[in-house]
């Protein structure tokens, strides 16, 4: 019998088995804002094959199963520190370290080929409105959000535990902000399509952004889908 199947929530299956993302991310399936819906939802939406899709999934993930050498976390069992740590060293550290660079260059490809290509012009602004609300929001989980975990994993204290949960409504809003202008980027960009006389730059910069693209489902998806829950479920206990 298959794992998976179209009536299980998009988000519950990235959780089971992280490389199902993949996947999600080639049909353009939002498995991060979108993840608490059912793939059936999602695949009714954008005309997509059921099968095709669910097969792809289960195979994937019988090959992974098979392959003893597999060392995916299990992010709902792992303690919280670990998961905020993980999620700190991984996601924020590369969105601190990337995105002055891709605002570098984002803006030089908007002096070189913005004549051209007056689109570069919307880019530059979606980039620089993500990158901004970017900073806010982990500024916000690293000085409340993710000391306050901390705190209540020593002290088992509720009020700690109201404090991790107290932003979690705002935070989840950003994160649709978020997605809502990695979805505009790609319109805009026809899916990073560089034109012929797009340079190397121009490439990279493409490039660059889609990296982020994937390293923000991920990173959102871990927060929307795993640690907001979790804690969630700490304050029913
Ligand atoms: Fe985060």
């Amino acid at each position: 019998m298959s794992k998976f199947n179209s009536s299980q929530k998009i988000g519950m299956i990235v959780t089971e088995f992280p490389k199902a993302a993949d996947v999600f991310k080639e049909y353009k399936i939002d498995f991060c804002c979108g993840g608490d819906r059912p793939l059936i939802t999602a695949i009714i939406e954008q005309g997509l094959n059921e099968t095709e899709i669910l097969d792809r999934v289960n195979n994937l993930y019988e090959k992974f199963a098979n392959d003893l050498a597999s060392k995916d976390k299990n992010w709902q069992e792992a303690p919280l520190g670990e998961l905020i740590d993980h999620i700190l060293n991984k996601h924020h550290a590369y969105l601190w370290a990337e995105l002055p660079k891709i605002s570098f260059l984002t803006t030089t490809i908007l002096r070189v080929h913005g004549k051209n290509h007056p689109k570069l012009s919307k880019v530059h602004k979606l980039f620089h409105t993500i990158k901004m609300e970017l900073e806010a929001y982990l500024t916000k989980e690293e000085t409340i959000q993710y000391p306050a975990i901390n705190k209540y994993e020593n002290s088992s204290a509720e009020a700690d535990l109201a404090e991790a949960t107290g932003i979690i409504y705002e935070l989840q809003e950003e994160h649709m902000g978020a997605g809502d202008i990695l979805k505009e980027l790609r319109i805009i960009t026809n899916d990073y399509h560089v034109p012929a006389d797009g340079c190397g730059t121009y490439q990279s910069t493409y490039a660059k952004l889609q990296e982020m693209e994937s390293d923000l489902f991920q990173h959102i998806h871990l927060e929307n889908n795993i640690l907001f829950p979790r804690l969630f479920e700490l304050r029913k206990v």
